[in-house]
């Protein structure tokens, strides 16, 4: 799985978050590359996502007094050192021996949010007790709804015993969340990699006997029609009445995930949820869905502040959390940029990328003129269509 040592140090020749790839690249094998960063399509979303960002330039007010500014945050009663989260992102045995817990290990000991995924390598116990030993992050945890409602209910009441203080519900990814393996090109999961909290305790102790529980869960599902997607797989995809399901099982704030209509923010926080992730997934579910960044605005003003609207696709330079949260968003999250920081230095290569991203949105702020998150404003965007009023 790993083709060359973990980095020891930091090189000379990272200067940025997106020098991680190539370090990655080489470290891993070409299957669990496939999986993270293999294209499932032609990955125009993907593109867009950083397009998005590329197109918006700042504009800056001089001579601003920022002396003792920050960008600390809070989130559900949480303080923050900075408006970054690490994404879910399942399997992380892929890309380091330790998986999920050595993304818990820097998440707790910098204080940063981690959201761990139903399709973790590590079970949801282990991923508290590692964080536990470091410090204080917030936990959350990402639902995948299950064909089975009792698992479902197992996994939330699992989360919440062990501490997590969020369900993310994440509805985009009803197809590959399922059909991972067939979609992304020449990818397996490896043997002594699965996703462990989805094991029941009659399943066998082993990755086949995994196998052939989803093998029966797919016969379960029983084609009722001629179509691979509406009669099969779309039986066990997330409606707004299982929204309404996790809402009333649940004590902890549900965030909804993979949102890009405001229609469908204002309704799921009608319905009651605490908060709304606009994201593509990273571009990795649907192509030439619309970059996340170009969703957020109208998104963020159809909630009007009554709900944390945080966002996520692309993000990889200080600059682009600072325009993200100029067009509406509470903070971001980020994926590939710490899995390939992961996968090439483990813990140290994710604490260095956190490390970049808050150095080079303090320093964004300052040069714009900004001593706080709550100051960020379309006012320092260039762009016209965007700004709130015309200097
Ligand atoms: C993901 N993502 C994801 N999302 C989710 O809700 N549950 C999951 O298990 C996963 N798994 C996953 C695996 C890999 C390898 C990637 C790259 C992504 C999506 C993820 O949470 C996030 O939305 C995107 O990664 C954000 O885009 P960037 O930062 O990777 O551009
Ligand atoms: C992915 C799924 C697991 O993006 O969310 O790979």
């Amino acid at each position: 799985m790993f083709q060359a040592p973990l980095l020891d140090g930091i090189p000379r020749d990272i200067a940025a978050v997106a020098d991680y790839a190539a370090y990655a690249r080489r470290r891993l094998d070409d299957n669990a590359w496939a999986y993270l960063d293999g294209a499932a399509a032609d990955e125009l979303t993907r593109g867009w996502n950083r397009r998005a960002f590329d197109s918006l330039a700042l504009l800056p007010r001089v001579m601003a007094d920022v002396a003792g500014g920050h960008c600390r945050t809070t989130l559900f009663g949480r303080e923050l050192p900075c408006p970054i989260l690490l994404a879910p992102v399942a399997w992380q045995k892929l890309f380091h021996p330790d998986g999920e817990l050595a993304t818990a290990y820097v998440a707790a000991a910098l204080g940063v949010g981690m959201v761990l995924s139903t399709l973790a390598s590590c079970s949801i116990e282990e991923v508290a007790a590692a964080a536990g030993q470091g410090g204080d992050g917030p936990r959350w945890f990402q639902l995948y709804l299950q064909p089975e409602r009792s698992l479902n209910e197992e996994l939330i009441r699992r989360a919440e015993a062990a501490g997590y203080e969020a369900i993310v519900f994440t509805v985009d990814a009803s197809l590959n969340g399922i059909r991972n393996r067939e979609q992304r090109v020449g990818f397996q999961l490896p043997p002594g990699i699965e996703a462990v909290n989805l094991r029941r305790p009659q399943d066998p102790d082993d990755a086949e006997g995994f196998a052939r529980r989803e093998r029966s869960l797919a016969e379960k599902r029983q084609r009722r029609g001629p179509s691979n997607v509406f009669d099969d797989l779309m039986h066990c995809a997330p409606t707004w009445a299982d929204l309404d399901w996790l809402l009333a099982k649940t004590r902890l704030p549900v965030i909804v995930k993979g949102v890009l209509h405001p229609d469908d923010a204002a309704r799921a926080v009608d319905q009651g949820a605490a908060g709304i992730v606009v994201s593509n997934h990273g571009g990795r579910t649907l192509d030439t869905l619309p970059a996340s960044l170009d969703a957020l605005p109208a998104i963020a003003q159809r909630l009007g502040g009554r709900v944390p609207t945080l966002l996520d696709g692309g993000i990889q330079r200080g600059t682009d959390i600072f325009k993200a949260i100029a067009l509406g968003a509470s903070a971001v999250l980020i994926g590939r940029p710490y899995l390939h920081a992961l996968a090439a230095a483990g813990p140290f290569g994710i604490a260095h990328v956190l490390r970049l991203l808050q150095d080079e949105l303090e320093a964004t702020m300052a040069l714009c003129g900004v001593d706080r998150l709550d100051r960020i404003s379309t006012d320092y965007l260039k762009d016209p269509s965007f700004r709130r009023t015309d200097a």
